[in-house]
């Protein structure tokens, strides 16, 4: 079969059965560029399900690039709660602001000049251009690497740059948006990953891994190996029984949250009788990290040296701050005690979700 019916056979099944998803139009370029951009974002590491009402309400309070632009971050942040990875929601503020600046507030319609934006890279800079444009670029993501390496029956571990090529020997050159979408739908609802629904696949008839009989074992992904961390983490309690927290400067991920006094080159803050408590893992998307809990017991507070800064607070207050997952873990390790910090008054969502 050439790749010209693939194609037209995958958009006859799209016509019938594409889904209905409010920032898709069926039938060409997407209106609106800017609800393209905003759901692409959420839907990177979020599902279709959770996305849909974070979607309907960001666009209800955010309707234009430009109303973005003027809110407070802090209001942007707020409507992101849940959805994590909070970096996504920091360059969809920064790259609002640059629109606004200097592209009259609409997205240029380059894959260059998208490529220039704060928080676009290749993928959203491909979505944009197909959906918001449509223009035939190839967007693939995770749903596309599935039915691709299925179709072509490879059993060898795969990633997205593996299909570029036969991506775009397929996609439409007259219907590229609703070709994009209808390669994700049907990744998303026949090419399941587990127990894939063939006989409603318009592809069946050429897929390799059907009739090889090895859609369980296709595709094989290949993961790239997780960075492994450690470090010590230090439980200093004061005459009193207070803990010793600080707020984590910096730009990074767990920035602005409350943390005790930890480290990467298991060295010790200072001289102390340190009891060794244990070892708290945590995996964060990149790398794993082993804390070794010390801990030790002041009998004045004037012993902490001064390079050592934070603040002593009771165990019973530590709800009132924003610990990470990672730090959560930590108390429940020093204290045997499984606590939620700050799940009470910060607008119902975890704050473990927020910055996992
Ligand atoms: N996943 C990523 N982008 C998507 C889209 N536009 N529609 C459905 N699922 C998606």
């Amino acid at each position: 079969m050439s790749t010209r019916t693939l194609t037209r056979d995958l958009l006859e099944w799209f016509d019938k059965n594409g889904r209905d998803l409010p920032w898709r139009e069926k039938g060409g370029a997407h209106s609106d560029a800017y609800a393209v951009w905003i759901s692409e974002i959420m839907l990177q590491q979020t599902t279709v399900k959770t996305v849909i009402p974070y979607f309907h309400k960001w666009m209800k309070r955010f309707p234009t690039v430009r109303s973005l632009a003027r809110a407070p971050l802090e209001e942007i942040l707020l409507m992101w709660q849940g959805l994590g990875y909070y970096t996504r929601a920091k360059k969809i503020y920064e790259c609002a602001q640059v629109l606004v600046q200097q592209y009259d507030g609409q997205f240029p319609p380059s894959k260059k000049e998208l490529l220039k934006l704060p928080g676009i890279g290749p993928y959203t800079s491909s979505s944009i251009m197909a959906f918001a444009f449509n223009k035939p670029e190839t967007v693939i993501d995770g749903n596309v690497v599935r039915v691709l390496a299925r179709l072509d029956g490879i059993e060898e571990p795969v990633t997205p740059p593996d299909f570029e090529a036969r991506a775009q020997e397929l996609t439409s050159q007259e219907r590229p948006a609703d070709y994009a979408s209808a390669i994700m739908d049907l990744g998303a609802t026949v090419c399941l990953p587990a127990n894939p629904e063939c006989l409603f696949c318009p592809w069946q008839k050429e897929c390799k891994a059907f009739h090889m009989g090895l859609t369980d074992k296709i595709p094989s992904i290949k993961k790239p190996k997780k960075l492994f961390k450690r470090g010590n983490v230090f439980w200093i309690e004061n005459d009193k029984g207070e803990v010793l927290l600080r707020k984590r400067e910096g730009k990074g991920l767990l920035s602005g949250l409350t943390e005790f006094p930890w480290n990467e080159d298991e060295t010790f803050p200072f001289e102390a009788d340190w009891e060794k408590g244990g070892v708290v893992s945590h995996t964060f998307t990149h790398f794993h990290l082993d804390l070794t809990l010390y801990k030790t017991r002041l009998a004045a507070e004037k012993e902490l040296p001064e390079n050592v800064g934070g603040f002593f607070t009771r165990t019973e207050d530590f709800n009132n701050y924003p610990f990470s997952t990672l730090m959560k873990k930590v108390i429940k390790q020093a204290t045997g005690k499984k606590s939620s910090p700050r799940e009470k008054g910060h607008g119902g969502e975890p704050v473990q979700k927020l910055f996992s």
